[in-house]
Order: structure tokens, then C-alpha cells, then sequence
């Protein structure tokens, strides 16, 4: 008999859930009809996506503070006036994160030291550009103030967060919805997946698209 070795390199790494004691409860999570993780966590918060009539919002999270349930009345960050699709923290500021929605803005918001007391309507800048509803926002992993967006206007805009000014905008390199988007390690390139089953790698300085796949069925 062959002995079976599961090949994965998290082959001896086993998780265990935590105690009840130690966790958030009765979290209404967005139900909204979008591929997203509705979730984002860095090494102070996490923050989760949630149902909110006539709005969109977001929990944040302080960790470690308290678990528990998550009474209704919990604070939110709540400026979107549609259903928030996607949310990314900031690499460079634990107290920043971004946030994407169906009201075809993102947002970008400054948390405060230890986590939310109140709620936060304001966000720290506003950036218009799409036309249609934003379903991915993804901060550039090394330059400071860089954040993408991609909407279902089939066009990525990459941002001065510091200016709210876009200054790339790749509205011509994808013909079908895209469904996400990665940086490489260090941000000279993006990888895209579309829902006409082409993968393309973008070097966005060029504005051109350098490698797509070669899949026609
Ligand atoms: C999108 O890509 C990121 C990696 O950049 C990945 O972590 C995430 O799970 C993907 N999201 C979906 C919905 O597939
Ligand atoms: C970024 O990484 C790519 C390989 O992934 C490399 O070709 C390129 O030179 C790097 N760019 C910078 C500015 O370091």
C-alpha cells in the first residue's frame, strides 16, 4: 500500500479553532452578491463587510480588546451610500484602509488609535473616476499612497491617495468583467483575471499588457 504524503509545505501545520470565549459573534455579514472576502485583517484590527440598509459599511475591529458578541449598535464606518464590494488596509499605516463599492467611489479611511468608539462617516478622501460599481481595491505593496481600483467598468485606475488624482487609468486592456487583481512583489506589475478567461499580466508605468494567456476555450 502507498503511503499517502500530502505534498503541501503546511503539511505539518495543523489549525485549531479558537475557544467561543475568544470569539466575535452574531456578525451580520454582507450578503451581497459579489466574489469578495469581505474581510481584511492586519496586525491590529480586522475588518469585516456588513449588511447595512440603505448604506454601506464596514466593522473595525480592535484585536485583543474584547471578543464576543457584536451588539447591532456596534460603530461602523459607514460613508458609502451602496453596499461596500471590498476592502484592503494600507501596507505602510496599521490606520489606514481603503474601501470599494457599488456606489462607483472608493474610500479611504483613517481609523483611530483604538479602533472605533463612534461611527465614522468621513473618510479621508474620496476618489471618482468609475463609472460603474468598484468590486476590488488593492493598495500597491511598496510605493506609499498608491492604491488600484477596478471596477465593473471593465477599467483599472491606480491612485495618488495624497492627491485623490488618478494617475494611470487602464480602461482599454480589459473587454470583460474582471474578477481580481495582484500586484507583484514589487508593484511593476499587475496580474488580472477576466471573465472572459484570459489571464494578463500589465505593467502599468507602459500601459501595456505583456503577457496574456493563451486559453480560448
Ligand atoms: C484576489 O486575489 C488576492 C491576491 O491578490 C487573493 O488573496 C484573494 O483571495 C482573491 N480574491 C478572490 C475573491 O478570489
Ligand atoms: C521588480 O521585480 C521584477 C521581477 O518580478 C524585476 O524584473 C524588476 O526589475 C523589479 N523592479 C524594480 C524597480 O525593482
Amino acid at each position: 500500500m502507498r503511503r499517502v504524503v500530502r505534498q503541501s509545505k503546511f503539511r505539518h501545520v495543523f489549525g485549531q479553532a479558537v475557544k467561543n470565549d475568544q470569539c466575535y459573534d452574531d456578525i451580520r455579514v454582507s450578503r451581497v452578491t459579489w466574489d469578495s472576502s469581505f474581510c481584511a485583517v492586519n496586525p491590529r484590527f480586522v475588518a469585516i463587510i456588513v449588511d447595512a440598509s440603505g448604506g454601506g459599511a464596514f466593522l473595525v475591529l480592535f484585536f485583543f480588546f474584547f471578543f464576543g458578541r457584536i451588539d447591532k449598535s456596534y460603530p461602523t464606518v459607514c460613508g458609502h451610500t451602496g453596499p461596500v464590494l471590498d476592502i484592503d488596509w494600507c501596507p505602510h499605516n496599521d490606520q489606514v484602509i481603503a474601501s470599494g463599492s457599488e456606489d462607483c467611489t472608493v474610500m479611504v479611511w483613517q481609523i483611530p488609535e483604538n479602533g472605533l468608539t463612534l461611527s465614522l462617516t468621513e473618510p479621508v478622501v474620496v476618489l471618482e473616476g468609475h463609472s460603474k460599481r468598484v468590486g476590488i481595491v488593492a493598495w500597491h505593496p511598496t510605493a506609499r499612497n498608491v492604491l488600484l481600483s477596478a471596477g465593473c467598468d471593465n477599467a483599472i485606475i491606480i491612485w495618488n491617495v495624497g492627491t485623490g488624482e488618478a494617475l494611470i487609468n487602464l480602461d482599454d486592456m480589459h473587454v470583460d468583467m474582471i474578477y481580481n487583481v495582484s500586484w507583484n512583489r514589487n508593484g511593476s506589475l499587475i496580474c488580472t483575471s477576466s471573465k472572459d478567461k484570459k489571464v494578463r499580466v500589465i505593467d502599468p508605468r507602459k500601459q501595456e499588457i505583456v503577457a496574456v494567456s493563451l486559453c480560448d476555450n
